[in-house]
């Protein structure tokens, strides 16, 4: 049968591409995008047990979990794929008070969580002063637990004050590697050389921190996910979110198909066997698309779950695409159903900070 022998000569010289990858935690970017483009279900099944172990090895079953606040949907950027872009007239606005966000880290700390992940997009009323405020009101509150913040780009001083402030990772993610690609989704203001710039200060003031990307997003490649691949060899960041994009309707890339599942997790699998101890975390966008997206994600590499602790009454408001989770088990209150559903793919969520292990 020529057909069957094709593709297994196929996954063949997949397979030895994953054992260089796992021998060497290193491939050149043609190698990566051979990876991507020839992707079969026969070697994603391999990579994502391969994946799994690897975490196993590293991680033992545990599972990380991080309390999101998700805190203003105010945002002066207009990143073209994104659904609370300051151009688009329907998005609802809201923003939360310093009271109301160190209320939910309380709420949070008694429900086990002891990181908190405060995420927004770039809204000028979160000042340093105000950021620095609340991190400090935390901090003191809960000294056991750590900070995470996520509000997209800024000066290198800003950065300093927040990590004196106690603020110790930050989230930004890089959103593609491929300056041409970059272009494509950011108006003219924005560039990818800010965006490096941003994660190597955060970097060099000693921030743990996370980067990230977009798959499955218009006009991206397989040569483009290359790059991206190349880029977390190369930074080697504590964290790396990464999800399938979800057109919303109000933006300019309303109108095109969302990335897949399949394709998220095979990435997912690759950066386990690229870096061992990388915190992967199951993305809500994973869980959006696909309804056990998040366990299949866990079982094929990930090692961090971040339900959601903002009020309820904004959730549906951060509507970075169509069709969010926003109520069930991505809730940090249903952290008991998570459990199960974690305990599903043999691992246990802990009581922890969740250090990257060093
Ligand atoms: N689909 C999927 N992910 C998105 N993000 C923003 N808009 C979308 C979308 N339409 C991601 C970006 C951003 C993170 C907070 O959410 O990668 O960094
Ligand atoms: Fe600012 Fe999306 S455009 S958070």
């Amino acid at each position: 049968m020529p057909h069957d022998l094709h593709s297994s000569e196929a996954d063949e010289g997949l397979a030895l591409l994953i054992d260089k990858l796992c021998r060497t935690r290193s491939l050149s970017l043609g190698e990566y995008e051979r990876l991507i483009a020839q992707r079969t279900p026969g070697t994603a099944r391999e990579l994502a047990s391969r994946a799994d172990a690897v975490r196993r090895q590293v991680y033992g079953t545990k599972v990380f979990t991080r309390g999101l606040i998700e805190v203003s949907s105010f945002c002066k950027k207009a990143c073209l794929y994104c659904g609370i872009r300051r151009s688009n007239a329907t998005a609802r606005r809201y923003r939360l008070s310093a009271d109301e966000i160190v209320k939910c880290a309380n709420i949070g700390y008694d429900l086990g969580f002891r990181t908190f992940v405060l995420q927004g997009g770039e809204d000028p009323f979160f000042t340093d002063d105000v950021l620095c405020g609340i991190i400090g009101q935390i901090r003191a509150g809960h000294p056991d637990c750590a900070v995470t913040l996520s509000f997209g780009e800024r000066s290198r001083k800003s950065y300093e004050r927040l990590h004196e402030a106690g603020a110790e990772r930050y989230l930004l993610r890089h959103e593609t590697a491929s300056p041409a690609l970059y272009r494509r989704w950011h108006p003219p203001e924005m560039s990818l050389g800010n965006r490096m710039r941003c994660l190597s200060d955060l970097r060099e003031i000693g921030y743990a921190v996370g980067a990230g990307f977009m798959v499955g997003a218009p006009f991206q490649t397989a040569a483009d996910l290359a790059c991206d691949l190349q880029f977390i060899e190369q930074f080697q960041p504590e964290m790396c979110g990464i999800g399938p994009f979800i057109p919303q309707k109000d933006t300019p890339f309303g109108d095109r198909p969302a990335g897949t599942a399949e394709q998220t997790v095979y990435l997912l699998s690759l950066l386990r066997l690229m870096q061992p101890k990388l915190l992967l975390p199951a993305t809500t966008a994973l869980g959006t698309i696909l309804p056990d997206g998040r366990e299949r994600g866990l079982a094929a590499g990930e090692n961090v779950v971040m339900p959601n602790l903002s009020p309820l009454s904004v959730r549906k408001k951060y509507a970075l695409y169509d069709g969010k989770l926003c109520t069930g088990e991505e809730a940090a209150q249903c952290i008991g159903c998570l459990s199960r559903r974690v305990q599903l793919v043999g691992a246990n969520i802990v009581i922890d900070r969740g250090d990257v292990k060093s």
